[in-house]
């Protein structure tokens, strides 16, 4: 038997006066009425500890949605017991049936879930409704479609075997329980995390970040909903160094699945490093990290197409997507072609809350996220030695927003082309159109990230050179076309370098870290 054939999901359109936009309004209507009382999930217990901090919206920050309740370190230690007991139920079951459950979690998001998820994505993480539908509704079906392919081709390889002996490959989950901690940006990264090492018959203690808490509430009803058993994936909210205690202390801990900044996860693999011996196994350690993914022009390329994929690479969903575009290296015979047609992109966006879908941009996510990228925009306002071409301003009296801001520098090394700002904001540097070599080696050299990168040439010696000495670049490499949008079973996704372990989210190779195979040899 096989499992049904993957196809990516259809996106859709949320036209004017359609049926889809009428019941994503309704559902954007119904959540913010209801005023959300968002537990932990321990054991398929609704946990509620009475210590609660409020959501809002980004785009509102006096509006309340709701409210979810904080854990300590009991809780934690609650939800690796949970899991822990859930483990050997779970490990055994067949695969079919595991399968089974993330196909039902695919088909619900697809139905019934659908306007909810893209609703609760839109107002706590500020994403307009078609970044809300490409990710939490299109990308995550689409995980979980693939994935359950993906493991499948997984448990049929099985090794040769002579006459009079019989070998046999079983991919047993992890001895333990996984750690998945997850981010804001994506939805659908923060299901995938826990979803993808759960597939593989593994338990999951699952903290996100707590501005996707009121995502993730929706999550946890939807798998609740397919059939994952009580247990098998435990939702905490209880800040990171209290969780990290608990986890990285114990003896079951078996792995992590990460996405966040480069700054915590070298923290974390510093301090699984310092407790190695205390673990059963060598914990699986899988992160995705950093960024400052470039756009590289050479002179040949169309200036249209150029312009396109910073408007749309560097500014859709503010910036905040680890792929996106946040230093731009356009040759000189094309700028003026090139800034035109951005100033004239930029001119046409509007800004604002999410429920007006007309604003292509909408909210940073945070105040903390806000107050530095202001920093940096003050600090180039304030500095001769570069302009301002698009944007510069921001204001947070209602929401957090920042308008596309494009930087441009004389200098390749100027701070904002080097740091990684995770906002609306693209640095440019403006090259002599004959020192395309020399851009290469700076396009490698500037940053310690490898995630995404974007080249756009017409003369194929030129894409050859840069796909040839950008090897290292970025674990997602694109030749004329915007560095952002990866789809799952298409272009599997991550990086190397800073950047991440490059497991590449949404692939086989990223299931096969969630397993631990047992050869068997038999004779006869
Ligand atoms: N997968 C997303 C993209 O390619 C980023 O996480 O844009």
């Amino acid at each position: 038997f096989n499992v049904p054939t993957p196809i990516n999901e259809p996106v859709k359109g949320y036209a004017p006066g359609s049926k889809e936009r009428a019941e994503l309004q309704q559902a954007l209507k119904d959540l913010k009425k209801q005023q959300a009382d968002i537990p932990m999930h321990i054991g398929g217990q609704e946990v509620r500890t009475g210590k609660t901090q409020k959501i809002s919206p980004p785009h509102d920050h006096q509006h309340v949605l709701g409210q979810f309740h904080e854990g300590d370190a009991s809780h934690v230690q609650q939800a690796i017991d949970a899991a822990l007991a859930a483990r050997e139920n779970w490990a055994e079951l067949p695969w079919e049936h595991r399968a089974s459950i993330f196909l039902k979690a695919a088909e619900l998001l697809a139905g019934p879930y659908r306007a909810r998820i893209n609703a609760a994505t839109m107002l706590a993480q500020s994403k307009n409704a078609y970044q809300a539908e490409i990710d939490a509704a299109c990308e995550l079906i689409d995980f979980f479609r693939f994935n359950v392919f993906f493991m499948q081709e997984i448990y049929k390889q099985q090794p040769e075997s002579l006459p009079g002996m019989w070998n046999r490959l079983e991919h047993r989950p992890l001895e333990g329980f996984v750690f998945a901690l997850t981010p804001f940006n994506f939805t659908s990264i923060a299901a995938n995390l826990p979803a993808s090492v759960a597939m593989m018959g593994n338990v999951v203690v699952w903290k996100p970040a707590n501005t996707q808490i009121y995502s993730a509430q929706v999550l946890m009803e939807l798998f609740k909903e397919a059939g994952v058993p009580d247990g098998v994936i435990n939702l905490v909210y209880v800040d990171g160094p209290t969780a990290g205690e608990v986890i990285f202390n114990h003896r079951d801990f078996a792995g992590i699945h990460f996405t966040g900044s480069t700054g915590v996860f070298q923290n974390i693999w510093k301090t699984i490093g310092q407790n190695i011996h205390k673990y059963k196994s060598y914990p699986r350690i899988v992160g995705e990290t950093g960024g400052k993914d470039f756009i590289l022009a050479h002179h040949s390329a169309h200036p249209r197409q150029v312009a396109t994929a910073i408007t749309r690479g560097a500014f859709e969903y503010q910036g905040q997507k680890c792929s996106a575009a946040s230093r731009a290296y356009i040759p000189s015979n094309i700028w003026d072609e090139v800034k035109g047609y951005v100033q004239e992109d930029l001119k046409s966006i509007k800004m604002g809350d999410v429920e007006d879908f007309s604003n292509f941009v909408n909210a940073v996510i945070s105040e903390a996220s806000f107050d530095k990228l202001a920093k940096y925009i003050d600090a180039a306002k304030a500095d001769d030695s570069v302009e301002i071409i698009a944007g510069g301003n921001h204001d947070k009296s209602k929401g957090y927003f920042i308008e596309p801001t494009v930087i441009v520098t004389k200098n390749p090394q100027y701070v904002t082309m080097c740091e990684e700002l995770f906002g609306p904001v693209l640095t440019l540097h403006v090259y002599d159109s004959q020192e395309f070599e020399k851009t290469l080696d700076l396009v490698d050299g500037t940053s310690p990230y490898a995630l995404t990168g974007a080249i756009f040439a017409q003369d194929r010696y030129a894409i050859d050179l840069a796909t040839k000495k950008l090897v290292h670049a970025a674990g997602n490499f694109y030749i004329n076309d915007k560095p952002t949008g990866a789809v799952v079973g298409q272009q599997p996704f991550g990086g190397a370098r800073a950047s991440g372990t490059n497991d590449k989210a949404g692939s086989m190779l990223n299931l096969l870290r969630w397993v631990s195979p047992r050869a068997i040899k038999e004779t006869f």
